[in-house]
């Protein structure tokens, strides 16, 4: 087999055979196919597509170029959740706890990684003393215990995605569908789900700018993970705007915590109920979205979801008195309001510019070196639809350096479009897809 002819074929609008997508992936992680060629062949597969065989075909030789993890060790069906870029990932501190309260194993791996903020590891070390490290064994042992442990990631998770995404990265070929459905759904797998939900994103701040679009993404990712024998579930859900309020670590971490005492943000909370209820679902616990939702309302009412993510931080070394006193949480010397340079409605918030304006504080890592100030960051006030009257905080910068938060400033001015029509709001939940279809709500 050569991958010349592998090329041609695709660049002719040919479908690649099992066998060949195999010889390529296997030929690419072990450095015997140079760059150059499968950049070649991104881009064939860009402009001619895959069709369903082809990219179930492409995902499960990812999940075979590297380590499989077993969770089987773990008692019941274990349920991850993805979500598909966004501005922080404050859905997965609440999710974890509910979700684990209503008896459903949480086996959290997470990456550091680079982002507008840290991942979900950095944000929970902002509870002093929680740590990620602990044995394989100590791990299943707290999952099986108390429903819920976050590890790091040791595994050598589907390594030709993680060559091949840093390709696609640099030579335009990101936005095909079928590469970002293998790529997503070869690492979940690979990092042993039963079941997964997807939070597919869709919006200015998304991969998927139109719902159309996003819904096409969800399917092929439910394919992939049916055909392969893991019940998956997709929700498309709005990324036009930030969700919550809180960009940054320590910041996220108390937005949490009022989220799991019931006093979140309106979005946020939806969002995780609507997550969790399929993650109930999937996990055995509710026969229908309607009943673990309910099911879900109650933990956070009785104080049940508050109290494991105090179990988590205790069983991991953290200090749990910083989730019943979040004032514990260091702030850092600057914490001033961005004031709107003029009245009107909220129209737009460009997400990724929040996070921007999050990042240039120092709440995330640039390169893999940067260290992280786990207490800056960005609040917003105003959301889409919102009044603001001239000279009103439209957002609250927790800063440690001036000249960085002047420049955080004049980026969350930037990314607010303010307009003098009204503004209607927009439903956050546009509808699921599941093994038999789509349902847009
Ligand atoms: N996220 C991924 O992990 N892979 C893609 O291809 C796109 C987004
Ligand atoms: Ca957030």
């Amino acid at each position: 087999m050569r991958m010349y002819d592998i090329i041609a074929k695709k660049r002719n609008g040919g479908e690649l055979t099992t066998e060949e997508i195999n010889f390529f992936i296997e030929g690419y992680t072990k450095g015997e196919i140079p760059d150059y060629q499968v950049s070649s062949l991104m881009m064939a597969i860009y402009f001619q597509k895959m069709n369903k065989r082809e990219t179930a075909d492409l995902t499960m030789a990812m999940v075979n170029s590297g380590e499989i993890v077993d969770l089987s060790a773990i008692e019941g069906i274990k349920v991850d959740k993805h979500s598909t870029g966004g501005v922080g990932d404050t859905t997965t501190l609440i999710l974890g706890p509910i979700v684990a309260a209503a008896g459903v194993p949480v086996a959290k791996m997470s990456g550091r990684g680079l982002g507008h903020t840290g991942g979900t590891l950095d944000k929970l070390e902002s509870f002093p003393g929680f740590s990620i490290d602990m044995s394989v064994e100590q791990f299943i042992s707290n999952v099986n215990e108390r429903k819920i442990a976050i590890g790091g990631q040791t595994a050598n998770l589907a390594p030709a995605d993680k060559k091949l995404y840093a390709l696609r990265d640099v030579t335009a070929t990101v936005d095909n569908m079928s590469l970002i459905a293998g790529s997503i759904m070869s690492k979940k797998i690979a990092a042993g789900a039963d079941a997964i939900v997807l939070d597919v994103k869709t919006g200015s701040g998304a991969f998927m700018k139109d719902e159309d679009s996003a819904f096409e993404l969800a399917k092929e990712m439910v394919d992939i993970g049916n055909n392969v024998g893991r019940n998956t579930i997709g929700v498309i859900t709005d990324m036009d705007q930030p969700l919550g309020f809180a960009v940054g670590n320590a910041l996220e971490v108390k937005e949490a915590i009022e989220t799991l005492k019931g006093e979140g943000p309106e979005d946020l909370t939806e969002l995780c109920l609507t997550l969790g209820s399929y993650m109930l679902v999937l996990g055995g616990k509710a026969k229908d979205s309607k009943e673990a939702r309910n099911i879900l309302e109650d933990i956070i009412k009785s104080g049940k979801g508050l109290a494991k993510l105090k179990e988590l931080v205790e069983a991991q070394g953290g200090d749990p008195s910083y989730v019943e006193d979040p004032k514990l949480f260091k702030v850092p010397s600057i914490v001033e309001p961005v004031l709107a340079e003029e009245d009107g409605y909220v129209k737009a918030i460009k997400a990724d510019d929040i996070g921007i304006s999050a990042l240039v504080l120092g709440a995330g890592r640039e390169t893999k070196e940067s260290e992280i100030d786990l207490s800056v960051g960005v609040i917003i006030h105003k959301k889409i639809g919102d009044f603001v009257k001239k000279g009103e905080a439209i957002a609250t910068i927790y800063a440690n350096d001036r000249n960085k938060k002047n420049q955080s400033e004049e980026i969350i001015l930037n990314a607010y479009e303010i307009v003098k029509d009204k503004v209607d709001k927009k439903p956050l939940i546009k509808g699921i897809v599941t093994k038999d279809g789509i349902q847009k709500f």
